[in-house]
């Protein structure tokens, strides 16, 4: 592609002229390539055990640890928005070892996972996040061996059981996201073992180990000292993200997601030109609170960053975002 410019002819100026479809707000809409449509946003929610009412979480204002009774009123919000679907995290009031509260039916997450199926009819598609993160005391997404390392296939025993646990809670969509190598092979087995050859798994393929994670550690009161960058991927690395997309579709990934999105726009660009699936990316906890922290400064216009920002990870290649602003967000474009 490329445009012959007319010899400049000093009286008539240059013939390319790009503001031309850009003089109206009709015009703008009308020759937009990326549209926002609230079927495309996913509300991720945490739900804490043993709270009557629901819980600030500081360093994202305006986002709440639900008890399991406000869940049900932020479902019914969710759903009359139009928004595609919800994602749950469950934020339990004991922690051990193994993440026991993952896999126990009356663990928070399961029974969370039954309110908002209750509560959401087929308005949306209510998911759940398959991780031992919240459910461990010491925090990883894994059991730990004797020497402290993430036992990866051990910790793929413990996925399996919270698989079919999660399906049996009647989640219609797993987000694997601990980073095990295998994760979605062994999962998929155990779903089909179980009976649960329908329930379809969101593969984090690509996720990275990021500071813009921090506000979510409070959010699920993550005992994690630490990091994790044993199992999540490096920052520096491109090429890597399209080998765990390649691994997660070969294992039977439904859907896979990008994650963070906002430092990993190219990897999402990369992966929505290859994958033969949906494309999904996250806007997680430190990407909502560094805009939500400016805008309170009144630094930046905040309606106008939130669109930005949801409408440059659409435009890199994702198909549904998830985003702590995907409520808000659906009844402004709706
Ligand atoms: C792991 C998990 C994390 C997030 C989603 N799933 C934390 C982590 O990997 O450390 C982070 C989401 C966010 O920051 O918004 N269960």
């Amino acid at each position: 592609y490329s445009e012959e410019a007319r010899p400049l002819d000093p009286r008539r100026g240059p013939a390319n002229r790009p503001r031309r479809l850009r003089a109206t707000p009709a015009m703008r809409r009308l020759v937009a390539e990326t549209r926002l449509h609230p079927a495309d946003l996913i509300l991720p929610m945490f739900v804490r055990e043993g709270t009557t009412a629901p819980i600030p979480i500081s360093s994202m204002p305006g986002v709440v640890q639900h008890s399991t009774e406000s869940l049900k009123k932020a479902v019914t919000d969710a759903a009359a928005a139009g928004i595609g679907g919800i994602m749950l995290f469950g934020v339990p009031e004991h922690k051990d070892a193994t993440g026991s509260g993952a896999t126990d039916p009356e663990g928070i997450l399961n029974v969370a996972t039954r309110i908002a199926v209750a509560e959401a009819g087929d308005a949306l598609v209510v998911q759940t996040d398959l991780c031992l993160d919240e459910f461990t005391d010491h925090g990883h997404c894994g059991v730990l061996d004797e020497n402290g390392y993430v036992d990866n296939d051990a910790s793929l025993e413990r996925y399996r059981d919270m698989g079919v646990a999660q399906a049996e809670a009647g989640s219609q969509l797993l987000g694997l996201s601990g980073m095990m190598d295998g994760q979605v092979a062994a999962v998929r087995d155990a779903l089909d073992g179980a009976g649960f050859g329908n329930t379809p798994i969101l593969a984090y393929a690509a996720k990275y180990a990021s500071a813009f994670y921090g506000p979510f550690r409070e959010a699920v009161q993550s005992s994690l000292e630490g990091d994790r960058r044993t199992y999540q991927q490096d920052p520096a690395n491109r090429r890597e993200g399209m080998r765990e997309l390649d691994l997660d579709l070969a294992e039977g990934a439904d859907i896979v997601m990008v994650k963070p999105a906002m430092s990993y726009l190219d990897v999402l660009a990369d992966a929505a030109a290859t994958s033969p699936v949906p494309v999904w990316a996250y806007q997680v906890s430190g990407e909502y609170a560094m805009i939500e922290a400016a805008a309170a400064h009144g630094w930046i216009d905040r309606r106008r960053a939130i669109e930005e920002s949801v409408l440059g990870i659409r435009r890199a290649g994702a198909d549904a975002v998830l985003t702590y602003w995907a409520t808000e967000l659906a009844g402004w474009i709706r």
